[in-house]
């Protein structure tokens, strides 16, 4: 069945060189803690913009430690070859741009699903449900088909890759969310 061995090999590189994009949101976690990004300040509903969840030093820390993970993961492919061996880019710049678009991406959404989550009522640190699980993935998704549209397109662009990110992610991002609240790093298991 050369059609299944196929789709299967198409989910596995999209799950593989998408680390970089999961690995952002947890990094965040780490680095995270100083300086709110919406300044403290409420939007007009009376609610705050983003709340104090969502903080420069875990924006641009979990943002560059994806991109650090990326660089890794290239060296990696390129050794032993995985996906052709340069799945990024073929040259050192548009490897940064593909990392630099998922991983900025990949946080963009991740503010953008508080963005959301505040304005229908969820504090922070609430459940979102998907609230939390998918708008990182799908804003990553629009930087790297904005930013690196050739990446894209062979490994998202026929919807299986992309679906695929889409179902893996909530019981992931729920696993490690386990993982972090038993480390002690977050205050709630989701
Ligand atoms: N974090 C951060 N800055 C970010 C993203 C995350 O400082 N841009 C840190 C915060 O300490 C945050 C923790 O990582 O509390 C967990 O992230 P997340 O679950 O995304 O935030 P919540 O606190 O749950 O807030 P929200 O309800 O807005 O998602
Ligand atoms: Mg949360």
């Amino acid at each position: 069945m050369p059609d299944a061995v196929q789709i299967a090999l198409e989910i596995v590189y999209a799950f593989v060189l998408f680390i970089p994009g999961f690995v952002a949101n947890p990094a965040a976690v780490l680095t995270g803690g100083h300086f709110p990004m919406d300044l403290g300040r409420n939007f007009p509903d009376g609610r705050r913009i983003l709340g104090d969840g969502k903080t420069w030093t875990g924006y641009l820390g979990g943002s560059l430690a994806g991109v650090l993970v990326g660089l890794i993961l290239a060296g990696i492919f390129l050794v032993t070859g995985f996906a052709g061996g340069r799945p990024y880019g073929n040259t050192i710049e548009s490897v940064l741009v593909t990392l630099m678009a998922m991983s900025f991406g990949s946080l963009t959404g991740d503010v953008a699903g508080s963005f959301i989550k505040r304005r229908i009522g969820i504090q922070r640190g609430g459940k979102g449900a998907l609230l939390d699980q998918w708008p990182f993935a799908l804003v990553s998704f629009l930087f790297i088909y904005l930013f690196s549209g050739h990446f894209f397109m062979t490994y998202y662009g026929d919807i299986v890759g992309a679906l695929a990110i889409l179902i893996i992610t909530p019981p992931l991002h729920r696993g490690v969310n386990i993982i972090g609240f038993a480390m002690k790093k977050k205050d709630v298991p989701w």
